[in-house]
């Protein structure tokens, strides 16, 4: 049978941030949208607190409950540990995370037609801000991608970007990030989720890194701050998500903002790509 005939949708939020910023009349909005579609699985690309406090993971917690019913992935963000709470931040720092929300931080997700991998890439003893991804987590997506059927979606979720939004404000990638894509494009993955931005954009890890696989790009879709007030750059003040839709050919990405004079998300852009490998993109007198 062909798990791919059937599309797979995709609910992509990010950045939740509850405490101070998290903006109620949105988060309802957003809850709304998630409910009144079908999606076959839901991804949340952490930072689901903004101090990483107990009453905060209760009320992200208790909000995830709201969510449609259907599989979801989950993984920690930068503000999911503690900023001030410095002895906790270096011994246990997603000691509530794990207690609240899951145990696990590199959870893996398989549905039909997809298979999942979230990664921790958060970095408390080296960085305020910025993330990593270990060298034990990208053997652990070969382990994964290495045992997939062919034909299957193969998508990576971190909290922190592996390539840079294409404006001008300064972010830092995650160091290594191109030895990741590197990797993760020798896996055959199809598609990178990511947050942390506070700004959507939806792009090809061939623009930042060509690397040796310029017939075959990684699909980046970064999602904004879906609740709060904390949004960046071309979405300052505003809130999006990405509902994803996985066809045997294609993978189209459908970005939604919320208007508040509608009180409700509309899709604003849609973005498709060809699944798979582009033969011949290259000639084959210039590959290795
Ligand atoms: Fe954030």
């Amino acid at each position: 049978m062909d798990n791919t005939e059937k599309p797979i949708r995709l609910l992509q939020i990010s950045d939740l941030h509850f405490g101070p910023p998290y903006l109620e009349q949105v988060g309802e909005a957003a809850l709304r949208m998630a409910n009144a579609q079908h999606q076959d699985a839901i991804i949340i690309n952490g930072d689901l607190t903004q101090r990483a406090k107990r009453s905060q993971f209760e009320a992200a917690k208790q909000y995830i409950e709201r969510l449609p019913q259907v599989p979801q992935l989950v993984v920690p963000g930068n503000h999911d540990v503690p900023l001030y709470r410095v002895i906790e931040r270096l011994r246990d720092p997603l000691r509530l995370y794990r207690e609240i929300i899951s145990q696990e931080l590199n959870p893996m997700l398989k549905i039909e037609g997809a298979v999942i991998v979230g990664l921790d890439s958060t970095a408390p003893r080296t960085a305020i801000s910025n993330g990593r991804i270990f060298k034990w987590q990208l053997d652990m997506c070969d382990q994964v991608f290495s045992e997939t059927p062919v034909g299957l979606a193969r998508i990576v979720v971190a909290h922190h970007h592996f390539a840079p939004a294409p404006d001008h404000l300064r972010d830092s990638n995650m160091p290594h990030s191109k030895r990741a894509i590197e990797r993760f494009s020798d896996l055959h993955v199809d598609m990178i989720l990511g947050g942390h931005l506070h700004r959507a954009f939806i792009g090809n890890s061939l623009d930042f890194y060509p690397g040796v696989h310029r017939d075959r790009g990684i699909i980046i879709a970064q999602c904004g701050t879906t609740t709060s007030r904390r949004g960046r750059g071309r979405e300052q003040e505003k809130n999006s998500l990405n509902q994803i839709e996985i066809s045997k050919a294609m993978i189209a990405i459908e970005h939604f903002m919320y208007f508040q004079e509608r009180d409700e998300f509309e899709m604003v852009s849609r973005h498709s790509f060809r699944r798979g490998s582009i033969p011949n993109a290259i000639p084959v007198s210039q590959r290795e």
